[in-house]
């Protein structure tokens, strides 16, 4: 049976391409979207791939994944460092969830060390570029057969 993932999306992703591209790449994220589904296909799972600039909107997803999403993909932007809301809704929903990161965050400057995402996550992909979305279908993949 085919599994369901939420992929969420944080604020300014929707500008990835022309946002600051020798750090988050050329792609845009439509591309993302696109290379995630095939991938998801073959590996018999469906995207729901979402973008929002509004932290409370992002709450709200998660608080409706329950009981409609086997497992959420995640990068939650700039919300990633500051968050709690968004981190306590993934806790409240326990919903297996990978936490993705274009750029490596820890290579990046101290206020993006912390991820409040993290303590809800089973584990981080960060800093292989749009690639991180696709090594998170696989993790998905393992995470939840
Ligand atoms: C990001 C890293 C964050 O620090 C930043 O605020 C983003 C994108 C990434 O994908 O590398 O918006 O999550």
């Amino acid at each position: 049976m085919t599994k369901s993932i939420l992929v969420i999306n944080g604020p300014n992703l929707n500008l990835l391409g022309t946002r600051e591209p020798e750090i988050y790449g050329a792609e845009t994220l439509g591309d993302i979207k696109d290379t995630m589904t095939e991938k998801a296909a073959l590996l018999e799972l469906s995207v729901d791939f979402r973008q929002s600039n509004m932290e409370g909107e992002i709450v709200t997803w998660i608080q409706e994944a329950r009981g409609s999403f086997d497992a959420i993909v995640i990068n939650a932007g700039a919300f990633t460092h500051t968050s709690v809301a968004i981190m306590d809704a993934l806790l409240a929903v326990d919903i297996p969830t990978v936490e993705v990161h274009l750029s490596n965050i820890f290579k990046r400057e101290e206020f993006r060390h912390h991820s409040y995402i993290s303590a809800a996550a089973v584990g981080m992909i960060t800093g292989f570029g749009a690639n991180g979305y696709l090594m998170a279908v696989d993790a998905v993949k393992n995470m939840i057969k």
